[in-house]
């Protein structure tokens, strides 16, 4: 395996690698959602190329940029494990030069659900994700689907400006009592970790309405809603049903559909989704 920090480095190595090559674009701390992708990708090419990348432009002023946990050691040795060829891992001064001025923007789709409550975030995300693509040039990209809105607003990126790979979204990994992995469950006290299910069970009562008949979509909002009040040290900052496409909120659903939502656990935020299908 080998670790490359710039990019006239990987513009050396890329054309001698033998291709399909996959992708795994990541900001460390890997956990078992990571390594999922990574086994999924090594399986399917012949080359496997990881990024390592806390990307400051997809945090805005008040979030955990500084605080979000880092381990490459740990990362390295976990890639290593899986085989994986290439760890590309720049600095940020590599990545946005001074005097850094160009963004890519997908619009409409992200100005709902994770975009209005982190505005600028998916601009960030988007721009390093095509910076990512531009310099790695893998044949597909992989992305989980715990980040749902995220693998949407790469895969209109992707379509609308014709770059030449293929995006897969894979399944969200759970941690044995339903919690979705995340990095960001590092935060998490005991009791916080126990309160974070109520994401999970939110998402379970929308499936069980549905699978019992209901297709009210503002009444599983508010049965999610009102579970989710239920647990003291959970404050929601969204509970969505929307269209799979556009992520605009139903009335009455219609198949597919994403339940998804974002709670504050005291101050670690979460997210989670699921599909109706
Ligand atoms: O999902 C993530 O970890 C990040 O948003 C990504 C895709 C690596 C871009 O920084």
């Amino acid at each position: 395996m080998q670790v490359v920090k710039t990019i006239s480095e990987i513009r050396k190595i890329r054309p001698k690698l033998a291709e399909p090559v996959g992708f795994v674009p990541t900001m460390g701390y890997l956990h078992q959602g990571h390594l999922s992708l990574v086994r999924y990708a090594r399986v399917e090419n012949r080359s496997l190329v990881v990024s390592i990348f806390v990307n400051p432009t997809q945090f805005g002023p008040s979030e955990d940029f500084e605080r979000y946990p880092r381990d490459t050691e740990c990362d390295l040795a976990l890639l290593e494990n899986e085989r994986v060829d290439i760890v590309f891992m720049p600095s940020a001064a590599e990545m946005y030069p001074p005097r850094f001025n160009s963004w890519v923007e997908v619009s409409h789709v992200t100005e709902r659900l994770e975009g209005a409550s982190r505005p600028g975030h998916f601009k960030g995300v988007t721009t390093v994700v095509c910076k990512l693509f531009n310099i790695l040039q893998p044949n597909v990209a992989y992305f989980g689907q715990k980040d749902a809105q995220q693998a949407l607003v790469i895969k209109k990126m992707v379509a609308e400006l014709n770059m030449d790979l293929k995006i897969v979204t894979l399944p969200t990994v759970r941690e044995s009592d339903g919690l979705a992995m995340s990095s960001r469950n590092t935060y998490l006290n005991p009791k916080e970790r126990q309160a974070a299910l109520v994401l999970h069970q939110a998402l379970n009562l929308a499936q069980k309405l549905f699978s019992e008949g209901e297709r009210d979509a503002s009444r599983l909002r508010r049965e999610m809603l009102s579970l989710i009040g239920k647990e003291p040290l959970a404050k929601p900052d969204y509970v969505s049903v929307a269209d799979t496409e556009t992520l605009e909120e139903l009335d009455t659903l219609t198949l597919p559909a994403l339940v998804s939502l974002a709670v504050k656990i005291g101050k670690t935020r979460l997210i989670d989704n699921v599909m109706l299908e």
